[in-house]
Order: C-alpha cells, then structure tokens, then sequence
C-alpha cells in the first residue's frame, strides 16, 4: 500500500522543497520593507484559509506558496490572486526575484470576484502589484460567465471568497517570460498597454482574434477534453501569433492527448496539426473526395480524409475515426471529437 503512494508523496515533497527554497529567498529579497508589517492574526487565518480552498483545487503550488509567502500576495488590504494551474508554473526554472515580479504580477490590489469582474468593460485593465503594470480584462461573455485576462482564461472563478480576498484559478501565465530580456536588462514581464482612463489601447491580438479560443477551451475542457485543452491553452499563443486574422477553424478533439509533457515546439505542431484553418461541418467533410488533403495549421502537413465507408461508417482522417461529429460550434468554429490523437508521425518540419 505505501508503494502505491510513494511516487505522487515523493513528486509533493519535492515540489514543497523547492517552493519552500524559493519562498525563503524571495523572502531574503524583500527583507528591507517586509519587517515592519507582521501579519495580523485574521490577516493570518484568511490566508490559512485561502490556502486550504487552493489545495482542494488542485492548486498546490499557490496553496503552498501562500501558506509559506502570504505577505508576497496580501500586502495590500484587499486583493484578488489570480492562481496559475501548477503545470504552467516554471518554478524551478526561475530566479527567485522573477519568480516573485511574476506571482505579483498574478495579483491585483483589488478585491473582485467573479461577479466583479464580470461587470467590467471588456478592455479595461486592472492593477497588480507589481511595479504598478497593468493586467487587460480581454474578454469578458456576461451570459457564459466567462472572463478571459491578458488572453488567460479563468477557468476557476471563487475558489475563495473571504472579507478582503478573492481567489480564482486561471490556466496559464498572465506574461510570456523572456529570460533574454532581463539580460539586456528589459522587463522579463509583458503587460498590456493601457491608456490613463485604463482601458485597453492597442492590442493586436485581440482585435484579430476573431475565433472564440476561450469559448472553445472551456467548452473542451468541461466536456471530457480536459488534457487537449491544456494543451490548445499552452500553444494558443504562438497560434494568435502566427495566424493573425484567422477568422474560422475545424478543431478535431481527441480524448486523451498524452503530450502536455513534450517540449513546447513539438507540442505547438501536434496541437496544431489537429485544426485546419477553415469551418468544416461533418456533412462537409464527407462530401469532399477520399483522399482530399486537409490544410492543418501546421504548414505543410496536411490531415488525410479517407472517406466514409459506403456501409454507413463513420468517416475516419488519417486513419482515425470522427465519432462525434459536430459536437460544438459556433458561426467561426466548429469541433468534431475524435477516437483518438493523430500522429504526426514523420516531423517533415523539424529539419533544423
Ligand atoms: C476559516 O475557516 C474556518 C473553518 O471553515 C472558519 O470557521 C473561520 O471563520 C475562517 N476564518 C476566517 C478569518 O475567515
Ligand atoms: C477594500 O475594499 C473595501 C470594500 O470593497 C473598500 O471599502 C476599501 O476602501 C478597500 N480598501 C482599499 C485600501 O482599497
Ligand atoms: C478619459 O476620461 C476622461 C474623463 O472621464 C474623458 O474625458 C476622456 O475622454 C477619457 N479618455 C479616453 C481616451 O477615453
């Protein structure tokens, strides 16, 4: 019974090791201004608490760090932690000092929740507290109830509310993180630019991101596609980076998608290779010829239809089969679930 335990124990332990290094040399960081607030004993408890909703969501690493660091998210009187899912949390990859900008940067002198959020204007930003840079409220869908911030979906709305705090849990970073930029000496955070009024000025992306990338994760992820759609938010970046103005797509499902843990190249051009740039409903795709050569999103490489079976099969592409044929769409998307991942056998794109 204890062998059946040891491995998750053992991945835990170390991840407490580590956040406990880290916490106690983001501490020695910040010793000069920290010393003269010591935490109030409700301050405390909330933050105990806080802690405690974080852990039963699954949030271990910012359960952790706000149990060992709380004076890191709560030096303000009132203030809303945005926590990351803890795949997306480069912690042992970071110097401590970057480590901390960014959990500050997840963190707004405000307390909103969701109900809060919800009624901002899409657009207008929010502070942090890190270095006063500002965080943009991208999306906001008053109807689903879905808030989307710096293009990060909040995928965990009041995972606690209590007197001055409110926490919910996002899928991914709020900022790339350029280690190249701080050796020049810029900024490793990337905050959106906003105007005095606080609202968002320019922002590429989000005038060309016609497509519903939220709407569509949070739809696979409340659907049994939890693990494509980790994966689909981890590359959605480089996806609005490199197609801008794409404005429908096909996205093929699979249940399981075994790759999150692949370096993040090759896992942009599996995620990828699952999407075409174009809306295909089911009875589309069928009509086309056996053989027709679908455009994926990954240049080059091309999904293969093999036709429907004359005896009333399902169609299959590039082998696998389409068992659940428009299950989600909208004017700009349409999602089609799959038996299983395709492969993207040969890499013909990876000859560097
Ligand atoms: C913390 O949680 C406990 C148990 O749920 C509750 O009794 C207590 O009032 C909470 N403390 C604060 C400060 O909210
Ligand atoms: C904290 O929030 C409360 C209630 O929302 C508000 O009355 C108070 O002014 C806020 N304090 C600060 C310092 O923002
Ligand atoms: C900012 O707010 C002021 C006062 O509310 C308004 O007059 C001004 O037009 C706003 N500026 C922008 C760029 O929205």
């Amino acid at each position: 019974m204890a062998s059946s335990c040891t491995r998750p124990a053992l991945a835990y332990i170390a991840m407490s090791a580590a956040l406990a290094f880290m916490a106690f040399k983001m501490s020695q960081h910040s010793n000069s201004n920290s010393e003269s607030s010591p935490t109030k004993p409700i301050a405390h408890e909330l933050s105990l608490n806080a802690s405690r909703a974080l852990r039963k969501a699954g949030f271990n690493v910012f359960a952790t760090l706000l149990r060992l660091s709380p004076e890191i998210f709560l030096s303000t009187p009132n203030s809303t932690i945005f926590a990351i899912r803890d795949p997306a949390i480069p912690y042992t990859s970071l110097p401590p000092w970057l480590f901390k900008d960014l959990l500050q940067y997840h963190t707004s002198p405000l307390n909103l929740a969701m109900d809060d959020l919800l009624k901002k204007p899409q657009g207008s930003c929010l502070p942090t507290l890190y270095r006063g840079k500002l965080m943009a409220v991208t999306r906001i869908e008053f109807k689903e109830r879905l808030v989307e911030i710096n293009h990060v979906l909040v995928s965990h709305p009041n995972i606690f509310l209590g007197g001055p705090i409110s926490v919910h849990g996002v899928l991914g970073l709020f900022s790339s993180l350029d280690p190249q930029n701080v050796h020049q000496g810029w900024d490793a955070i990337q905050a959106p630019t906003c105007d005095f009024n606080s609202s968002l000025v320019s922002d590429v992306m989000e005038s060309k991101n016609m497509v519903e990338w939220s709407w569509i994760i949070r739809l696979l992820s409340s659907n049994g596609f939890v693990s494509f759609a980790i994966g689909l938010q981890d590359v959605l970046d480089g996806i609005l980076e490199e197609n801008r103005g794409l404005e429908s797509v096909t996205i093929f499902a699979p249940p399981n998608f075994a790759f999150l843990a692949f370096p993040s190249s090759l896992l942009q051009q599996i995620v990828r290779f699952h999407i075409l740039p174009q809306r295909y409903t089911y009875k589309e795709l069928a009509m086309l010829p056996a053989r027709t050569l679908l455009m994926t999103l990954v240049p080059g490489q091309y999904l293969e239809l093999n036709g429907a079976d004359k005896s009333k099969q399902r169609l299959a592409i590039s082998g696998v089969q389409v068992v659940a044929p428009d299950i989600f769409s909208s004017d700009r998307f349409m999602i089609h679930g799959i038996s299983r991942a395709f492969e993207v056998s040969e890499h013909p794109n990876t000859a560097i």
